[in-house]
């Protein structure tokens, strides 16, 4: 990778340094080891999201309590802004619970993956308290999800860029470069332009707002 993979984890626990915590610390951990930048925060339904633009990849992560992914996240994701702040990021799901994994797959994840349709999900994974002192069980999930975007960004065909295009991309910052340059490819991309020229990043920052 050439420039610095930007990996945020959002999670929510009614417990602090609970197993959630053990988790975050554990994929934290081994994407860092694996190169990544990585932050964690821990979500408020009601707060702003519009930070994790910023990120190529996100994770979100909860346990269950009385059969419903953690509140906070959950309440992020259908009343707060996350949802709108999530537009064609790639993801990475986990949940923590006591149920048995083919369980949980069916009840709980899906609490999660619908409100995320649309996003790509590099890797989901159900976690038992137990099974988060499996180093393998931390480092597969970890691989997936490094091992799926990496698949994902070299499958995206090179995008060229107008003199135009260019010209005002360096109006901007040069600390914001990158992140624009992606955010405009990631509209591009959905929307099938090759070439990014000054409409397509007009249309791309207009999009970016709805
Ligand atoms: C009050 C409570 C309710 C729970 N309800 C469920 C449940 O409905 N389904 C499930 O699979 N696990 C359930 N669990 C297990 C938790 O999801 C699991 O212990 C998880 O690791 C807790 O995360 P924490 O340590 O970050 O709080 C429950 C645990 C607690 C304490």
């Amino acid at each position: 990778m050439s420039e610095t993979l930007k990996a945020v984890i959002l999670y929510d626990s009614m417990s602090k340094s609970g197993s959630t915590e053990a988790a975050i610390n554990a994929i934290g951990m081994k994407l860092a080891e694996e190169g990544v930048y990585v932050e964690k925060a821990r979500c408020k339904a009601n707060a702003d999201y519009s930070f994790v633009r910023d990120f190529d990849i996100v994770l979100l992560g909860a346990p269950v309590y009385y059969f419903v992914v953690a509140s906070q996240l959950l309440g992020a994701l259908v009343s707060g802004n996350l949802r709108k702040n999530l537009k064609r990021k790639k993801l990475a799901l986990f949940l923590i619970c006591g149920s048995p994994e083919a369980m949980a797959t069916v009840l709980y994840l899906p609490q999660l993956k619908l409100n995320l349709v649309g996003n790509r999900i590099l890797a989901e994974k159900v976690f038992s308290p137990a099974s988060l002192s499996d180093e393998d069980a931390i480092e597969d999930y970890v691989f997936d999800i490094l091992d799926e975007y990496r698949k994902a960004m070299k499958s995206r065909i090179k995008m060229q860029w107008s003199e135009d295009a260019i010209e005002l991309l360096q109006t901007l910052p040069p600390f914001m470069h990158s992140g624009i340059r992606g955010l405009v490819e990631d509209y591009a991309e959905e929307f099938g332009y090759k070439t990014i020229t000054r409409d397509v990043v007009e249309r791309a920052r207009l999009d970016q707002g709805k």
